[in-house]
């Protein structure tokens, strides 16, 4: 019968005991919980305090208030003093130099070494008012080095987009901040602010931002803090190796074999390039009067026949764009020396242009004679021109958006009118003022019935009639 009681009785102990607790809580400061200073040098302590409601009449702010630090252990008073704002000389060299009738604890140490990493609290004396808060004390550590500032970056890096880095450095002694320095293998100019974080702490911030190249990729950069003490400096400084992402750069193809090759022989072809991240797809094309496609992969491994004589080059291709290479040359023992593809790209280019004109001519004429939909006829043909006229290796000079480039399906934009690439611009600007005022309105009409959609590259050769109506919507 007599246990349920004590440990009732206890209970009531303890909660009682809780409340005085809170209770006895006469003084409530408010400072950072931990400041880490550097020996020799000053420590700021950012401090506020306020008087509970049961103290307030009791609690005059206009009667001279002293404020008194404590270490490690409050109740050992005096002993543990280590300032009092009431005294001229104190164990240790201190100011409150914040305004105590506003609240405002602020303390400054100076000449701190080692042995003056401890807790502290803080007490406030005046008459009759006097509490020490034994709820809330700051931790200071001393140390001999400065700790490294901390360089951040914003979001990733990537070649041509401009990137900031801050580097942030703690001032413990906001009278003598550290001076921030910046290696960067590129121009800049730093911006230095002091800046005071949510506990009041101060530290120096400086930013730069730059434009990173490929170039910059794997180089060090280093932000150096220089804290002055006394009449001499330390530093601290933090190093980092900047990752810069880019599109494949040194794109080069080679070729096992330089000499003229037998039939039947084994050639290979090898592409390299650089690229971060590293090159996902490699291709490889062969030049012709289309440029085609022959393989993919790094190494081109081919049996050669008697057609395989000619230009070859590659494509490297990472997420962020493409790279092509130089053109290497594939020749064959007892093979004429293959036409320079530029003497096609000429002589087509003739060809087309002669072609187109009389083609025009031949629709002007035809569309004043008939008002028959004639536009067909010449969408089939100029379909040679598009080979014809891009020249080999525009599809990958776009390194910056190449890489983004879906290939989505041309259905997405049925409205687009996708044979607005034909190159007819250039050539109408060849054309004799006449004509080409003329064609202007039947251009128009011409391609809006035409309504084929598909990229330049993806469309496939048209080789009658019956095939482009089966395109036309
Ligand atoms: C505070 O002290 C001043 C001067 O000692 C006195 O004039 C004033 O009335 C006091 N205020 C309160 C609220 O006691
Ligand atoms: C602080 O100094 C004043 C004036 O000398 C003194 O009256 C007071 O007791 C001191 N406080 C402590 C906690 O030592
Ligand atoms: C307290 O005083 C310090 C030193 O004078 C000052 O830097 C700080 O801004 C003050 N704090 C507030 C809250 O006024
Ligand atoms: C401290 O604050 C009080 C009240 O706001 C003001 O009267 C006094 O001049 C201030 N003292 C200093 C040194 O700024
Ligand atoms: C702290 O150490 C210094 C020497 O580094 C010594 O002169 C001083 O008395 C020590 N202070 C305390 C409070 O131990
Ligand atoms: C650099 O500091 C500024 C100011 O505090 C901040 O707005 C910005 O987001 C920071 N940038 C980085 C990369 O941390
Ligand atoms: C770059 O920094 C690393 C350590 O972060 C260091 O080992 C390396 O030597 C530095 N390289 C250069 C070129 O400074
Ligand atoms: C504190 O440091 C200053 C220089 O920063 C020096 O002039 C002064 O003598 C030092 N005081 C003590 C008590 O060591
Ligand atoms: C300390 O560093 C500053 C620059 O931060 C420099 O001007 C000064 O000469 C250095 N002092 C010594 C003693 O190295
Ligand atoms: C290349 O292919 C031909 C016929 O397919 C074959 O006879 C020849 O051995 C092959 N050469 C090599 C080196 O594999
Ligand atoms: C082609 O050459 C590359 C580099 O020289 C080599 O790594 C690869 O193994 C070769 N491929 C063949 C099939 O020999
Ligand atoms: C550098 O960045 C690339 C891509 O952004 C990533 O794949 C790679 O792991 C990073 N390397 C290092 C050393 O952080």
């Amino acid at each position: 019968m007599a246990c349920p009681e004590n440990m009732l009785f206890l209970i009531v102990l303890f909660i009682s005991g809780v409340l005085d607790c809170f209770g006895q809580r006469d003084l409530i400061t408010t400072m950072p919980d931990r400041l880490d200073v550097l020996t020799g040098s000053c420590v700021q302590i950012p401090c506020s305090f306020d008087i509970p409601d049961q103290h307030k009449d009791t609690f005059n702010s206009t009667i001279l208030l002293s404020g008194v630090w404590i270490k490690e252990n409050f109740g050992r008073l005096p002993d543990n003093v280590i300032f009092n704002s009431s005294k001229t000389v104190n164990r240790y060299q201190g100011k409150i130099t914040g305004n105590m009738s506003q609240m405002n604890c602020t303390t400054v140490f100076f000449n701190v070494t080692t042995n003056y990493t401890n807790i502290y609290f803080l007490r406030i004396e005046s008459q009759p008012y006097h509490a020490t808060d034994p709820d809330k004390s700051i931790n200071i550590v001393v140390r001999d080095l400065p700790s490294s500032p901390i360089i951040t970056v914003s979001g990733e890096v990537k070649e041509g987009t401009p990137v900031s880095l801050n580097c942030s450095a703690v001032a413990p002694c906001p009278e003598h901040p550290p001076e921030l320095t910046w290696t960067l293998p590129t121009q800049f100019t730093p911006e230095n602010q002091l800046q005071e974080k949510s506990d009041q702490t101060k530290s120096v911030l400086s930013t730069v931002t730059f434009t990173p190249s490929y170039l910059h990729h794997e180089k060090n950069i280093t932000c150096t803090a220089v804290y002055p003490v006394g009449t001499s400096n330390k530093t601290a400084e933090h190093n980092m190796m900047l990752n810069v992402s880019f599109s494949p750069k040194d794109t080069s193809a080679s070729i096992s074999s330089a000499d003229p090759v037998f039939v039947d022989s084994c050639v290979n072809l090898t592409c390299s390039s650089t690229a971060n991240p590293p090159v996902t797809t490699f291709t490889w094309f062969k030049i012709s009067e289309c440029k085609t496609q022959v393989a993919s992969g790094q190494s081109y491994f081919l049996n050669v026949t008697v057609g395989d004589g000619g230009l070859y080059y590659c494509e490297a291709r990472n997420s962020h764009g493409c790279g092509k290479s130089n053109e290497v040359q594939l020749a064959i023992k007892g093979q004429e020396e293959p036409v320079n593809p530029k003497v096609f790209e000429i002589v087509g280019k003739t060809l087309g242009l002669i072609f187109l004109f009389s083609l025009i001519v031949f629709f002007e004429w035809r569309r004043r004679t008939s008002r028959l939909p004639s536009g067909f006829d010449m969408t089939d043909r100029s379909q040679g021109l598009v080979g014809m006229n891009s020249p080999v290796g525009t599809v990958c000079t776009n390194q910056a958006t190449a890489g983004e480039e879906p290939e989505e399906p041309a259905e997405d934009q049925p409205e687009e009118i996708q044979y607005g690439d034909i190159d007819f611009s250039k050539l109408q600007t060849k054309e004799t003022p006449a004509t080409a005022q003329d064609r202007v309105q039947g251009q128009e009409s011409e391609y809006a019935e035409v309504n084929v959609t598909g990229s330049r590259a993806q469309l496939p050769p048209l080789n009658n009639l019956d095939e482009l109506y089966a395109q036309v919507n």
